[in-house]
């Protein structure tokens, strides 16, 4: 599967384009993992998934991923409001032991920032030794908070379109669909 090549049949109702194919996608995971266990050698990092987007691409990087790390869950509620007056609530973190650790949070795409605002105030705040975030999709939007922090590590930069697939969902439909493509609305 590549990328711009076509929607396969049984996806063109929901897909108007493959945005990035799976092959794509395992290659850019081989080197970002590369990257990592290079830049994480020694340091054991904690990778904090972001559900449920982040399943799919977590799972395959850290599979990927040669050094030793571990994994922990977070589930972020978003509840509009507009702009920065958003608010994000964070859940599963209340177990996690971060004090001093080496952490990676990993979003499945950073569209305005919000989530990972809010997120890294929330690892700070546990005393983690170092943050960093690895995002599967990076946006190109207008939108995008002033005062967000970048993000370390991204696999591909998008258009600003609604994407499903590989993790990401509409309506809680579509994540299992093994690449990224435009939704059709
Ligand atoms: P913020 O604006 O906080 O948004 O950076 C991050 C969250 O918004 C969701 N999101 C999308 N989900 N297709 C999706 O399935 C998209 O194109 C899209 N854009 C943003 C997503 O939950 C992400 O974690
Ligand atoms: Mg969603």
């Amino acid at each position: 599967m590549e990328t711009g090549g076509p929607v396969p049949p049984q996806w063109q109702d929901i897909m108007s384009d493959v945005l990035v194919g799976s092959t794509h996608i395992s290659a850019r995971n081989a080197e970002l993992a590369a990257t990592l266990a290079s830049d994480y050698a020694g340091l054991n990092p904690v990778l904090i998934v972001v559900l449920k987007g982040a399943f799919m691409f977590a799972t395959d990087l850290s599979r990927a991923l040669s050094i030793p790390h571990e994994l922990e869950f977070i589930r972020a509620s978003s509840y509009s409001g507009t702009g920065s007056t958003g608010t994000v609530v964070i859940h599963g973190l209340e177990h996690a032991k971060l004090a001093g650790r080496h952490v990676l949070v990993v979003e499945d795409i950073v569209d305005t920032g919000l989530t990972l605002s809010h997120i890294y105030a929330r690892l700070k705040d546990a005393g983690a030794k170092s943050v960093k975030c690895i995002a599967l999709l990076e946006k190109d939007t207008a939108l995008r908070l002033k005062e967000v922090p970048s993000v370390d590590y991204i696999a591909f930069r998008i258009p600003d379109k609604f994407v499903v697939g590989y993790g990401l969902d509409f309506d809680q439909r579509w994540r299992h669909i093994p690449f990224v493509g435009v939704y059709k609305k």
